[in-house]
């Protein structure tokens, strides 16, 4: 069973969550949630996570949520730590039905051609960001709340760039699709758990703008700037397509599923 019943009580973590895709779920989820349910928003602006949570509170006032700003880019398995010890103590773990954990923070990375990339502290720390931080916080996350919730949900958001070779994308592409195989394989392994690696297509934030402003390659931008135009999707509206499929259950653990799969199919 993968369907998610949002009505019930939930321990929800978001990271990403000052902008973008990660602020809209967390506004979008509080419209549906339990409401003596908790968010924690994660990112590293501390005043944009405040923005956020006044968003939230605004759809949803009995809501406990709580900001934990923090910069993914430096991994440490003593700060995640503190950081869900400190989470446990501050909001209400009684009676939880779930315990969820949303993987969204992620950075675009350098968009040139793959050999001019040959700096290795760079990668090094693309790769602390956008792969370690989440295996490190996903590790954490299912030690510390698996005692406390009846059943664990992971979203890993992922993207097409991961499974198709885009110009320009090595960094962002490699490490997505990495990401997206970890969470496969961890979805084999342990049968208890929900994974979903949800893949929101072309969406209306601040990473699609910097793929238009900062891709060495002239075509990749081109194509990038009339998608804008033509098929670019609201973070409200892949936001909703994602809290559907949770809803409905219609996926198998470990499985991705595109924003366009389902559109196609409907
Ligand atoms: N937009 C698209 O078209 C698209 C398509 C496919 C997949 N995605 C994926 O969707 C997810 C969200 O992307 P988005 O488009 O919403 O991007 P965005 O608007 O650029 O937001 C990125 C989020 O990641 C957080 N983040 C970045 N660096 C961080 C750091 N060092 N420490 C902590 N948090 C950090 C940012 O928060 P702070 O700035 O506050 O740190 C922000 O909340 C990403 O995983 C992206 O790869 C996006």
């Amino acid at each position: 069973m993968t369907s998610l019943d949002f009505s019930k009580k939930s321990l929800i973590f978001i990271t990403g969550a000052s902008r973008g895709i990660g602020r809209a779920l967390a506004i979008e989820m509080s419209q549906s949630i339990h409401p003596q349910s908790a968010l924690v928003l994660i990112a590293s602006s501390a005043s944009a996570l405040e923005e956020t949570k006044s968003l939230v509170l605004q759809v949803e006032s009995t809501l406990n949520v709580v900001t934990y700003p923090i910069d993914l880019s430096e991994p440490s398995d003593d700060v995640y730590e503190k950081l869900f010890d400190e989470v446990i103590k501050k909001v209400d773990v009684s009676n939880l039905d779930y315990s969820i954990f949303i993987h969204n923070a992620g950075t675009i990375g350098c968009l040139k051609k793959t050999v001019d990339l040959n700096d290795v502290e760079l990668w090094r720390k693309y790769y602390d960001l956008n792969l370690i931080s989440a295996i490190s916080l996903n590790s954490k996350f299912i030690s510390k709340t698996k005692g406390l919730a009846k059943k664990l949900f992971i979203v890993n958001i992922t993207s097409l760039c991961g499974r198709v070779p885009f110009v320009n994308m090595s960094m962002y592409g490699s490490c997505k699709a990495a990401r997206e195989l970890f969470f496969k394989v961890l979805a084999v392994e342990e049968s208890n758990l929900t994974i979903l690696n949800y893949s929101p297509g072309p969406v209306a934030t601040d990473m699609f703008e910097t793929i238009i402003e900062t891709a060495e390659d002239d075509g990749l931008r081109k194509s990038f700037k009339e998608t804008k135009k033509t098929d670019i999707l609201t973070p409200q509206k892949t936001v909703k397509m994602l809290l559907d499929i949770l809803k409905k259950g219609i996926f198998e653990s470990g499985q991705t599923i595109d924003y366009f799969d389902l559109v196609k199919s409907t």
